[in-house]
């Protein structure tokens, strides 16, 4: 008898302890098993109570029940705090993230060669107090053409293969030329303006032509405006877009109909020292057609080619992203191939 009641004793103070540690309802349930179950430790006393005599099963016999019991109301409260504490950190997990936590990273775009050397441009031009304009893509043909000196019989339209509209006098500009006429009639001297935008011409696309690319016109007009002005304003700007001071410049005469005299501006190749690809081995390169703007071209603009002069410039800003980001086909530059844009 004593012994059964030291058993019970025993048994209440080891599974109140397994149960106690269990932390998992799997866990817990191995426990109910080894104590509560049809071969587990309680079963496991009944022969000793049987063995007793009927006076001495009168009092082991309930201490045998308040045992079982007992475990099993210890068992149920153990479970249902664990269901408690699964189903808490269920709730927890979906009220609350973890901002440690590793995330794969978003896809960041980057800035366009284009808004890149823009940038430069319109920094550059804004010190110097020149205000940026813009100006249509569908056009007439007295803002792309007649304004600019260029009559319909004149032979410099066939050098720019035009997309004409259906729309009889409309077309597709082919040069940021007509931003200077635009400009010259919405304001009064002095008149400093750049521009860059998309252009059009009909050509067959390859490697270096599309027929939509980008161009920069600058135009600069006031009372006593002289060549040496846009010499020294070219100079520095090319110097700053090739990122480098020693650039030279060197000028040849050019013919564009809407300014006398034209010129066209070579800039020092600033990739090499003896000659390269980039610059033909010619260690110069094509930079700027420009000029003093032509008087017809003031008149027409509504400005008083005896009272003002001016200077203009334009080149493809096509070009010049390709020569300075070194990439030899225009139709990468024009693609959305993001392999290709991450670069920049
Ligand atoms: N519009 C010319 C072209 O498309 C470039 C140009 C040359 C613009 C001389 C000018 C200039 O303003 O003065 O080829």
């Amino acid at each position: 008898m004593k012994t059964l009641l030291t058993h019970i004793e025993a048994l209440l103070k080891d599974s109140s302890n397994a149960i106690e540690k269990s932390d998992s309802l799997e866990q817990l349930e191995q426990v109910r098993v080894q104590f509560l179950g049809r071969k587990g430790k309680v079963a496991d006393l009944m022969p000793l109570l049987s063995a007793l005599s009927l006076e001495d099963k009168r009092t082991a016999g309930p201490a045998m029940n308040e045992c079982k019991t007992v475990i099993e109301k210890l068992f149920d409260s153990k479970k249902q705090r664990l269901i408690d504490t699964t189903l808490a950190a269920k709730e927890a997990a979906s009220k609350y993230f973890d901002v440690t936590a590793y995330t794969a990273r978003p896809h960041e775009g980057s800035l366009h060669p284009y808004t890149h050397v823009t940038k430069i441009i319109t920094d550059f031009f804004t010190q110097l107090g020149f205000q940026v304009a813009d100006g249509p893509e569908v056009e007439t043909e007295f803002y792309n053409f007649e304004a600019l000196n260029i009559p319909a019989d004149h032979p410099a339209r066939d050098m720019q293969d035009t997309f004409w509209l259906k729309i009889p006098g409309l077309l597709m500009r082919t040069q940021t030329s007509n931003v200077q006429i635009h400009s010259m009639k919405k304001n009064t001297p002095p008149i400093a303006v750049i521009s860059t935008g998309r252009v059009y011409r009909n050509e067959a696309t390859d490697a270096s032509h599309d027929c939509q690319f980008q161009q920069l016109e600058g135009m600069f007009i006031d009372k006593n405006v002289s060549l040496s002005n846009l010499i020294a304003t070219m100079k520095l700007f090319l110097q700053t877009l090739l990122d480098d001071k020693n650039v030279k410049i060197r000028i040849r005469p050019g013919f564009f109909p809407f300014v006398e005299p034209g010129i066209e501006i070579d800039a020092s190749c600033p990739f090499c020292t003896a000659g390269c690809s980039t610059c033909k081995h010619t260690r110069w390169i094509e930079m700027v057609g420009a000029g003093l703007i032509h008087p017809n071209v003031l008149k027409a603009g509504g400005i008083n080619p005896e009272k003002y002069r001016g200077f203009a410039f334009g080149f493809g800003l096509t070009r010049l992203v390709m020569l300075k980001y070194g990439i030899s086909d225009i139709r990468l530059l024009h693609s959305p191939t993001v392999e290709f844009l991450k670069q920049f």
